[in-house]
């Protein structure tokens, strides 16, 4: 079908006056959507040719081009320049060998969207090198990335929500150069690579942050600060990892779901460490020693629907409704009820004959007042 679609266009394209040639060795595909296909997106795959490849000509509508595993070693602006690089939307570049950019690489690329750049040996990024294109989504994870300042992703005017992919790299500091604006990056990831601290990330408007797998060896109190709109924050395996200082999560009003699974060195979670999480809807403590919650915790964790600990042990929020339905108030209790990996409810008596092997599911329960619910 598809050969038979870039047949017909062969056909019908020189009706048009345009000529679409593919370079040898890529595939080319014409994707058609819209009401009688009134709109098509070219895609462009030089995948696996080889660095002889670049500069390659491509299609003058072209959207998407791929020149990933083409063991490349530079690029610069005059490979990605041409007739058809002006309307490039996304090109991916991973796989590759790519130790060095410039400035100027993506200049030409004004309407490009989404850059992938993973997998290669990047070591710097030169400032401005991504400034010209309204970029939504950057991958440069597995790289050699040592450090990086945060204003390069800062774009230049229309604010565009920004997903970045650092993971993998070897960052040991992220900085900051404050006279300029703040990029709008939405999702972060900056697991795998070899922070020390919480990074300064301070009114960047992240709602999702992945730190898992970084040498973090405390987290003290302030260092989520600015975060407010933050979501979803991953903390998982954290090599050396120790304590939490009390109120380390103060500052995440918005925060929902908090994974610190798999540090096997976190005992326990007090309440003052959980202290301000009031709109957390799901905590992972699984693969950690914590193996109970202080008796407070749904107090302090009022929209708590669910908590996985110790080994499989995963709790949901019930409400058991009270006995006393007549009187003006109805009594409803909020308990976490707990059960293993194989479904089997751990009742409060069983959890505490288990304590030591399966870990203690404590029950914690609030008394709330009724009054709103009964309005509906
Ligand atoms: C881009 O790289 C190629 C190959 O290394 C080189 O011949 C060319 O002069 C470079 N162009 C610019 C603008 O640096
Ligand atoms: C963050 O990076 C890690 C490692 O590359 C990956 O496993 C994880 O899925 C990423 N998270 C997101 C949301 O992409
Ligand atoms: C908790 O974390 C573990 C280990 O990272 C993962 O396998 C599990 O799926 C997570 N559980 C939930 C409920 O997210």
């Amino acid at each position: 079908m598809q050969f038979l679609a870039w047949f017909n266009l062969l056909l019908l394209l020189p009706c048009f006056g345009t000529t679409k040639t593919c370079f040898p060795g890529c595939h080319c595909e014409v994707e058609s959507f819209g009401l009688f296909d009134s709109f098509s997106l070219t895609k462009v795959d030089c995948s696996g040719i080889g660095s002889h490849i670049v500069p390659v000509p491509i299609p003058l509508d072209t959207s998407y081009l791929d020149l990933s595993s083409n063991k490349l070693e530079t690029i610069n602006e005059s490979m990605l320049t041409g007739p058809g690089y002006t309307t490039l939307v996304s090109l991916d570049l991973s796989y590759n060998k790519i130790a060095k950019i410039s400035s100027t690489t993506f200049s030409r690329l004004r309407y490009l969207e989404s850059l992938d750049l993973s997998h290669n040996s990047l070591e710097v990024l030169p400032e401005d090198c991504f400034s010209s294109s309204p970029l939504g989504d950057i991958d440069l994870s597995n790289n050699k990335l040592l450090d990086i300042a945060m204003d390069i992703f800062a774009s230049k005017g229309q604010g565009k929500p920004l997903n970045v992919d650092l993971s993998n790299n070897m960052l040991s500091t992220i900085t900051r150069h404050r006279e300029k604006s703040i990029p709008n990056i939405q999702n972060l990831n900056l697991s795998g690579n070899r922070l020390m601290s919480v990074p300064n990330l301070q009114g960047i408007p992240l709602r999702y942050l992945n730190l898992d797998g970084n040498p973090l060896v405390k987290i003290e109190k302030g260092d989520f600060t600015g975060l407010k709109d933050l979501i979803h924050l991953s903390l998982s395996g954290l090599r050396g990892f120790g304590e939490f200082s009390p109120y380390s999560f103060k500052e995440l009003p918005a925060l929902q779901v908090l994974d610190l699974s798999s540090n096997p060195d976190l005992k326990s979670l007090t309440a003052e460490v959980i202290f301000g999480l009031n709109a957390l809807q799901e905590l992972n403590l699984s693969g950690t020693g914590v193996s109970s919650l202080p008796k407070t915790a749904l107090k302090y964790l009022p929209s708590i629907k669910s908590i996985t600990l110790g080994k499989n042990i995963q709790c949901l929020k019930t409400i058991k409704e009270g006995q006393y339905h007549r009187q003006i108030g109805l009594t409803k209790k909020e308990v976490l009820s707990c059960h293993d990996s194989h479904g089997e409810p751990l009742l409060r008596d069983d959890v505490q004959q288990s304590k030591g092997s399966r870990g203690v599911c404590q029950q914690p329960h609030l008394t709330q007042e009724p009054a709103s619910d009964e309005a509906n």
